[in-house]
């Protein structure tokens, strides 16, 4: 019998995902022997001194996942957590490590992009020009854009070192759910690896459920690992009694 997340009438929910969850899409994920971080330095492409020291390099990385996001469209993990929004309607709320836009192109409305998102740039000086929508590729050496108050464009992402985004949001749904379930996470990058014992501080009648094909490095934390790709496994998993 496959697994079941039971979420009774008036329960509200609390969804993280991860890389995880956009793999069966096509894209890469970062800790796995194939995944991004095998092929790239996260300190060449992934924090703010790699940006002063090398704007083009990082924004030809971040040019390339546009790229490789553009191509790629939403699997049947993303369409049930969709359709679970349309079920539960506000009691339900998504946040997502993802910088990606599956989830979004999938149907989920009521989402957080924690650690920013890739199709979106910003000037890097905060000069008061707000973040805007970006689908451009910056891969030539001479094409670095640039703001109107001459700074330069950054891309719109949380690098290492830096504060994710929506906290205050994030921590207000994790008090007030009475499920969480965390999709495609290794749980080594915090704040977010942090989220499922939050929950747990609640109290006992907070359930929390992984779903991935691995266990995540907190897999301690959760009241039921259930184990499989989440395309797989999740559309069965949260089915309507
Ligand atoms: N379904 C569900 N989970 C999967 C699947 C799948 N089909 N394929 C792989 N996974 C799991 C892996 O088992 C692994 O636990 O997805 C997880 C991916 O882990 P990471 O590569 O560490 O990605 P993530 O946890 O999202 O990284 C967190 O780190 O590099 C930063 O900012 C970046 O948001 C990212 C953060």
């Amino acid at each position: 019998m496959s697994a079941k997340i039971d979420i009774g009438a008036e329960e509200r929910v609390f969804v993280l995902t991860g890389a995880g969850i956009s793999a069966e899409s096509g894209l890469p994920t970062f800790r796995d022997s194939n995944g991004l971080w095998s092929g790239h330095r996260v300190d060449e492409v992934a924090t703010p001194e790699a940006w002063k020291k090398n704007p083009e390099l990082v924004w030809r990385f971040y040019s390339m996942r546009r790229r490789e996001a553009m191509q790629a469209v939403p699997n049947p993990a993303h369409h049930a957590l969709a359709v679970l929004e349309s079920r539960l309607g506000q009691n339900f709320f998504l946040c997502t490590q993802n910088v990606d836009d599956l989830h979004e192109r999938a149907g989920s409305r009521n989402l957080l992009h924690m650690h920013g998102e890739l199709f979106s740039s910003r000037c890097e000086d905060d000069c008061g020009e707000p973040v805007f929508p970006d689908q451009n590729l910056y891969e030539s050496e001479s094409v670095i854009p640039r703001c109107k108050c001459g700074a330069r464009l950054r891309p719109h992402i949380v690098w290492f070192g830096e504060c994710p985004l929506g906290m205050d949001r994030i921590m207000h749904e994790i008090d007030r759910c009475h499920v969480m379930i965390v999709i495609g996470t290794s749980g080594n990058v915090h704040p977010a690896a942090s989220f499922v014992h939050w929950a747990r501080q609640r109290g006992p009648w907070v359930r929390t459920y992984y779903v991935g094909p691995e266990l995540p490095a907190n897999a301690a934390a959760f009241t039921e690992v259930i184990q499989g790709r989440a395309g797989e496994v999740l559309p069965d998993c949260l089915r309507e009694k």
